[in-house]
């Protein structure tokens, strides 16, 4: 049900077909954020439309809202959102530290007072799953603590070793067989402890792994260090997910370093905020310049938003705080990051891709992005 076939490298990046059991996706991808069911302002058909591959789900709001049950009476999160294709669901854990108020971790689990209505919520590893097994996601994750930046080292590797042993018990109470369940490897920027969570994870033997812990605020020159020193400890013929990583540039990089999936609201927030993605860098819709610009955001961008309309009709519905106008450049911003997978993975097949990456960086930062 779940097989991940690799066909083309370059150095350590790799292009791949991953089989779930809502369909086969193509790796390296990026995957919308569709926290509450949605993502935001996007329609199904859109996301078609830009390319989407996989969508990603939230245990910690659906559980709170509707709850997992009416999820489950719909099906699942396809049917419910009426999104057909694969999914994949977080397992709460790193949503209640963000959003969560009054938290309390405890070997038991996390307990913690929900930010819609102040009830007192308990969320363990058993709790994860059972949610999980009803949002009915293609791939869920681990229960697991993702440590803030900075943590001491101590408090790391007691969280990651606490990480492990959740991680047996979301496994012991597991039982759906067409759902995968990716460990996710701890550990902050210390290769040791990397080392101590890959050595502890390994030999649960998963369908694919998932790298946390990372874009929490360390310096990029910490973090990508730890993606590279995650992904060498990784078995070659599993997909390796860099979660919450995902703008261009951190794209273009965790390819290079052998990862396979990300997921980011960046696209989508930095949409609603008014900036578009391209290749030139970021262009802001609320500045002066666009208003008058009579092109398309990016010539070269086939979404509907650059098929259809000038700069200066978008930012015109931006400053005018049309509705249509942040749905329009999340639409672009997730094309745009589709597209540089593409991209990247044509590179990678046709052997291309340490220069086309370097190329496209030289253009990406000369306007100091
Ligand atoms: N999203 C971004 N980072 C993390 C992480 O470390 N753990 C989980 N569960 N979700 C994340
Ligand atoms: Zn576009």
């Amino acid at each position: 049900m779940f097989e991940f076939s690799i066909q083309a490298t370059a150095g350590r990046a790799r292009v791949a077909s991953f089989t779930t059991p809502r369909g086969q996706v193509t790796t390296p991808m990026f995957m919308p954020v569709g926290t509450q069911g949605t993502v935001k302002g996007i329609s199904p058909d859109e996301l078609h439309a830009v390319g989407s591959q996989m969508i990603l789900g939230n245990t910690y709001h659906l559980m709170l809202r509707p709850g997992e049950a009416m999820v489950a009476a719909h099906g699942g999160l396809p049917g419910f959102t009426a999104y057909p294709g694969p999914f994949l669901t977080d397992s709460g854990g790193f949503q209640v530290m963000s959003l969560g108020h009054m938290r309390r971790i405890t070997e038991e689990g996390v307990v913690f007072k929900s930010h819609l209505d102040g009830s007192l919520i308990n969320l363990t590893p058993e709790r994860s799953i059972q949610v999980q097994e009803a949002l009915g996601a293609d791939i869920i994750m681990a229960f697991d603590e993702c440590p803030p930046y900075p943590a001491t080292t101590e408090y790391v590797k007691a969280s990651l070793e606490r990480t492990v042993r959740w991680l047996e018990r979301c496994l012991n109470v597991k039982s759906r067989d067409d759902q995968a369940l990716f460990p996710i490897i701890q550990g902050g920027t210390d290769e040791t402890l990397r080392a101590l969570s890959l050595e502890l994870t390994l030999p649960v033997n998963p369908h694919g792994f998932a790298i946390g812990g990372l874009a929490v605020g360390e310096p990029k020159t910490e973090m990508f260090p730890a993606v590279a020193f995650s992904t060498s400890g990784l078995p070659e013929n599993k997909p390796r997910y860099l979660m919450g990583v995902g703008h261009p540039e951190d794209l273009l990089a965790g390819i290079a370093l052998g990862v396979d999936m990300f997921d980011c609201v960046y696209p989508t927030r930095t949409g609603r905020f008014g900036y578009a993605l391209t290749d030139q860098g970021r262009i802001n819709m609320n500045s002066s310049a666009p208003r008058t610009q009579l092109q398309p955001i990016d010539e070269s961008c086939d979404c509907y938003a650059c098929r259809h309309y000038t700069r200066a009709y978008l930012a015109h519905l931006v400053r005018a705080e049309e509705m249509l106008g942040p749905r329009m450049l999340s639409l672009h911003n997730l094309r745009y990051l589709h597209r540089l997978t593409e991209r990247a993975r044509d590179a990678i097949s046709n052997g291309t891709f340490h220069s086309w990456a370097r190329a496209w960086a030289d253009v990406y930062f000369k306007n100091g992005v």
